[in-house]
């Protein structure tokens, strides 16, 4: 399916984004994904405040994390503030979005590499990693539990894994405000910016089809983390952004 068929602006239509289609659409998007996320109230404060709750110690002297989905490095960014002392690599399967990350200023520690999740192997990249950081990420797979599964054998025991992301406490307020954020919001602003809605508009739909926060936890249980938590972002999205931390084996109580 050619995403660059898109017919534009606010018009529905069934050519909407599958799973599979999303790194051509971020490619896409890529130029302004910058400038939309920074109109986001909150954005990136959410993204440092998920980072710093993996309680990563001795500001991450003597770590090796990881960022799959990193996007343009606005999660990167986040976990480096988090952990300035640590290696980080940044991953993600669209070039677009890594040309914006690779872009910008990095310490020697901080670098990218261009691989699907699903395929980390690719991109060279084994285990063990102490920390990783999934923010926006979870829900655009087509197999999370595979996915999911892989991220946790990569880690050491105990170390965490921490998925942030629009994951809906599931009251009908929560379905209620996100609809009206995207539609208020979002598409329109993303349609002005980028001269395109296919990827705002998937955004919506993929939020409202996408684990509630009691089933994510459920889910990471499921894929063997032992020790999972939800917590939301404070503020107004406090029904709609949550941070899970999941952890399996090691010293985890
Ligand atoms: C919404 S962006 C989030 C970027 C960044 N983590 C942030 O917080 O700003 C989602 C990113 O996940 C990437 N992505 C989506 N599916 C992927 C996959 N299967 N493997 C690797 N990256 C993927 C996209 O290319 C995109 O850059």
């Amino acid at each position: 399916m050619s995403l660059n068929a898109d017919p534009g602006w606010l018009r529905w239509t069934p050519r909407a984004v599958q799973p599979t289609d999303v790194a051509g659409e971020f490619d896409a998007a890529a130029g302004t994904y910058d400038g939309l996320v920074g109109a986001s109230p909150g954005y990136h404060e959410q993204l440092r405040l998920s980072a710093k709750r993996m309680q990563l110690p001795r500001g991450g002297a003597g770590l090796r994390l990881l960022d799959v989905g990193c996007g343009t490095g606005a999660s990167t960014a986040a976990l480096l503030a988090a952990a300035p002392e640590a290696t980080i690599i940044g991953v993600d399967a669209s070039a677009g979005m890594l040309e914006q990350a690779r872009a910008k200023s990095w310490p020697s520690t901080v670098s990218f590499v261009h691989a699907p999740a699903e395929d980390l192997d690719e991109g060279g990249l084994q285990e063990p990693f102490d920390g990783i950081f999934a923010a926006y990420l979870v829900r655009n797979l087509a197999d999370p539990d595979s996915v999911l599964r892989t991220l946790r054998d990569l880690l050491r025991p105990g170390a965490p894994l921490a998925v942030h992301d629009y994951s809906l406490s599931g009251s009908l307020a929560s379905k209620a405000l996100w609809t009206a954020v995207c539609w208020g919001v979002i598409i329109p602003l993303g349609g002005v910016r980028s001269g395109r809605t296919v990827l705002y508009r998937y955004l919506w739909r993929s939020v409202l089809r996408f684990d509630r926060a009691v089933v994510l936890v459920a889910r990471l249980r499921r894929v063997g983390f032992t020790h999972v938590t939800a917590d939301p972002v404070p503020g107004w999205e406090r029904t709609i952004v949550h941070t899970f931390i999941a952890r399996c084996g090691g010293d985890t109580a």
